[in-house]
């Protein structure tokens, strides 16, 4: 299977990140992550721990951190065939800044990249309420191809654990990206 990129920026919803990281890395997938400078310190505060110690710990799938300052990255190039990109959690200026197809840092580059290429770009975006301009933002990149995936948490499935909420909103992500799971039990009638 070819890579999966994950941009992890500064909104608020860390956990999310963290646990999409451990979920890829139980299914032994290759992964590149890279975080805006905000999701970094976001990341940390939220945790307790960097992410880079975080990813460090994990040894089943590959992981590449990538300097989102720098370009020169396989991810930063529509010559790299990539099965998808998850941008969790996903703040309003970054989908300002994709949707303006600014392409400053690597991290927008890379879902400029995805866009353009036609993989799979899912938007795991955070905040409320939305104004007029994040709702904009948000329907250009719909129509341009992206998966917008708000991060609201269900209940119907009466979740006993943080762990619960997250790995149900894990299961979104991979149905989304066409990987097999068992995160949760689907709705039955
Ligand atoms: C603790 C914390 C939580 C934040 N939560 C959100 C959020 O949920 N949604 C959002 O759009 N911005 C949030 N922000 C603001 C963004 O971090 C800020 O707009 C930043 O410039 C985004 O840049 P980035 O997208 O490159 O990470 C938060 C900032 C901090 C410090």
């Amino acid at each position: 299977m070819k890579p999966f990129i994950v941009g992890i920026t500064g909104a608020s919803g860390s956990p999310y990140a963290w646990r999409l990281l451990q979920k890829l890395n139980e299914q032994g997938l290759e992964v590149y992550v890279v975080a805006s400078e905000t999701g970094m310190l976001v990341f940390e505060h939220e945790m307790g721990f960097s992410l880079d110690s975080g990813v460090a710990g994990l040894h089943q799938g590959t992981f590449h951190i990538e300097n989102v300052k720098s370009f020169f990255s396989p991810i930063a190039s529509g010559s790299r065939r990539f099965s998808g990109m998850i941008v969790c959690p996903c703040s309003m200026g970054t989908v300002g800044r994709i949707a303006a197809g600014t392409s400053d840092n690597l991290l927008i580059r890379a879902a400029d990249v995805c866009l353009k290429e036609k993989f799979p770009l899912l938007l795991l975006t955070r905040e409320t309420p939305l104004h007029t301009i994040h709702l904009e933002n948000l329907l250009r990149l719909s129509k341009t191809g992206a998966t917008i995936m708000p991060i609201s948490p269900s209940f119907y499935h009466h979740p006993n654990s943080i762990d619960e909420l997250l790995d149900q909103m894990m299961g979104r992500i991979f149905d989304h990206l066409g990987l097999e799971h068992n995160f949760h039990t689907r709705w039955e009638e």
